[in-house]
């Protein structure tokens, strides 16, 4: 199922997280009548107190619950006071606390649900993709959904209920300023709707810059021999400086424009405010409306400045959240790998297992096919050789028969079950291919062999003996714990060469694929190096692919590769009679 990213799943998202969400609006609420409350003491301070006017509250106060002068009272209520808000603060903290954590298990989800994505995407994606961008979404455009969600749908809620009880206290003091206020706020809203909009789009291009720049940066720092082997330091540097010059202009543009669009929201709420000040003033000089309900009003006016402000920033956090989740979603359209279902494992069991390959093509692109109607029957536990010029297609063919393409035409047998009813995982657990160009680690020699699985010693030291990296070995300093530096920089070509073999020793797979495996490695140390594979290959299915005669003379049969169509094939004896061109040209 595809998963994408958008405000709406978000939002059920969130609704899954109902019992704290629940606990966590209690919680505002109560938190926020607190401080909703505490105006409601100013007209008892200044009417009933101050001016003497009807002692209703008062009376009720002295009668019910404590006597006291008007210095008790007012050191009294400040103490009360003083109490609510800091109960009302600690409240809010712990609210932060739920919300803080639904959000982050939020993020969290969906950077899992990237990752499984990713880990599926087909190898032709791969090829294309740049890394520093990939991690840029997942870190930098989750991080701006992560804003969203933690700094505002927790505060959108307690915003929206304190202005909700404000406005319902200010109806119950004087109904016609409340709607007064009530109408001017959508103005407010819908001003700020308008400025808000933009920003989405800035923050969607300060985070392409950031993508664009983390991409470059990762390239370069990735190919850094390679660079310097070129002598070309300051070109790619200067690149991803030019990258983060362009970072920059569009982190000040976002910067100052997001606040500029946030300030002139204020600003249309300010000017709100000072209208209704004047308005409140009115109505206590020509109408019944007291000095003490007039201050109420201001400060719910104060009460509501935060809310406001927070809905003002909940605008802003949707459009950049939005942004963030369209770049976030450009994940979601790589192409995945197929799913298949697996009815019946043809490995299972075995000791090895043929390969047929029928009316097999094959294009990068649509236009021109690498691979043209291939046919090849490779029984199990036979030892197979393809050759061909380079350019030929040989390794875009070994690729197929573990599946990292998808088949344009024709299909696979793999011990008579077609690959469209096998899982791709079977497939790759079964066949190694040693690829032409192994990487390694940047890691320990002992995780280059095991990647991460398990082995007893003896095994290890078994598969090292065999690839002939034993001596190897025993020279390095720490010997199997020793770091082979950035992709195997430390190893020479022809032993990384052998540790791609190692590694397919330890892994025991029924069919293996040499890819020009040991093209790295002189003739001598070849022939010992195949003399040991002799044995361990003996019952297994083996497709070498290489250029020199001395690597696939002992094959039982070899097919010739020319521009992606097999042209002709025998044994290496027939072969040679028929053309020895064939050989000539490889040697
Ligand atoms: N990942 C790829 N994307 C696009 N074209 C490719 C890719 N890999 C190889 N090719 C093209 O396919 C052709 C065959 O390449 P390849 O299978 O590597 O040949 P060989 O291994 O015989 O040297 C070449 O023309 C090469 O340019
Ligand atoms: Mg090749």
């Amino acid at each position: 199922m595809k998963r994408h990213c958008s405000i709406k799943g978000i939002l059920s998202e969130l609704s899954s997280y109902k019992k704290e969400l629940i606990l966590g609006n209690i919680i505002s609420i109560v938190a926020t009548v607190l401080v909703v409350m505490i105006p409601l003491f100013i007209p008892l301070l200044v009417d009933e107190l101050l001016l003497g006017k009807d002692h209703h509250f008062l009376s009720w106060i002295s009668e019910h619950l404590w006597q006291s002068d008007t210095k008790g009272y007012i050191f009294g209520i400040l103490a009360l006071i003083l109490f609510l808000r800091a109960l009302s603060t600690f409240l809010s903290i712990i609210q932060t606390k739920i919300f803080v954590s639904i959000s982050k298990n939020i993020t969290y989800r969906m950077r899992i649900a990237l990752l499984q994505y990713l880990k599926l995407v087909s190898l032709k994606e791969y090829e294309m993709l740049r890394v520093g961008s990939v991690t840029s979404k997942l870190v930098t455009d989750v991080e701006t959904i992560d804003n969203f969600v933690s700094s505002t749908v927790s505060r959108a809620i307690i915003a929206a209920l304190t202005l909700l009880f404000s406005a319902a206290v200010l109806l119950w003091i004087h109904w016609e300023l409340a709607l007064f206020i009530l109408i001017t706020n959508p103005i407010v809203v819908f001003f700020t709707a308008k400025l808000s909009r933009n920003i989405g789009k800035l923050k969607k291009e300060e985070n392409r810059a950031i993508d664009l720049f983390q991409a470059s940066l990762t390239e370069t720092l990735e190919l850094f021999h390679q660079i310097r082997a070129a002598n070309k330091e300051n070109y790619f540097f200067d690149k991803s400086k030019e990258d983060a010059q362009e970072l920059k202009d569009h982190a000040i543009a976002y910067g100052y424009k997001s606040d500029a669009a946030m300030k002139s929201s204020y600003l249309i709420f300010l000017g709100g405010y000072e209208v209704f000040r004047a308005v409140s003033i009115l109505a206590v000089a020509y109408s019944d409306l007291s000095v003490g309900l007039m201050l109420a009003i201001f400060s719910y006016l104060w009460v509501m400045v935060t809310p406001t402000q927070d809905i003002i920033n909940f605008q802003y956090a949707v459009s950049t959240a939005k942004a963030a989740c369209e770049r976030i979603n450009s994940i979601y359209l790589l192409e995945q790998e197929p799913i298949r279902t697996e009815i019946t494992d043809p490995f299972a069991g075995q000791k090895a297992v043929g390969i047929e390959v029928k009316g097999l093509s094959f294009a990068y692109y649509e236009d021109k096919n690498i691979l043209e109607n291939i046919n090849l029957e490779i029984k199990e536990g036979t030892k197979v050789a393809i050759v061909g010029a380079s350019g030929s297609g040989k390794t875009t063919l070994a690729n197929i028969l573990v599946g990292f393409y998808p088949l344009d035409r024709g299909e696979i047998f793999y011990g008579g079950i077609s690959n469209r009813e096998l899982k791709l995982s079977t497939i790759r657990e079964n066949i190694h291919l040693i690829l032409q160009h192994p990487k390694l680690f940047n890691d320990t020699m002992r995780f280059n062999l095991t990647l991460g699985k398990d082995y007893s010693d003896e095994a290890i030291h078994k598969a090292l003996q065999i690839a002939q990296l034993k001596e190897v070995v025993e020279g390095l300093k720490q010997g199997l714990d020793t770091l082979v530096g950035k992709d195997g920089i430390k190893l020479s070509g022809g032993q990384r060469q052998r540790v791609a073999i190692a590694r397919m020793v330890l892994s025991d797979p029924k069919v293996v694929i040499f890819d020009e495996s040991t093209s790295a490695l002189d003739v001598h140390t070849e022939a010992k190096l195949f003399g040991a594979l002799h044995d361990f290959l003996k019952e297994k299915t083996v497709i070498t692919i290489a250029h020199r005669l001395s690597t696939i003379k002992n094959a039982d049969f070899i097919y010739v590769l020319e521009d992606g169509c097999l042209t002709d094939s025998g044994t290496p004896e027939a072969l040679l009679k028929k053309d020895e061109s064939y050989f000539s040209r490889m040697i």
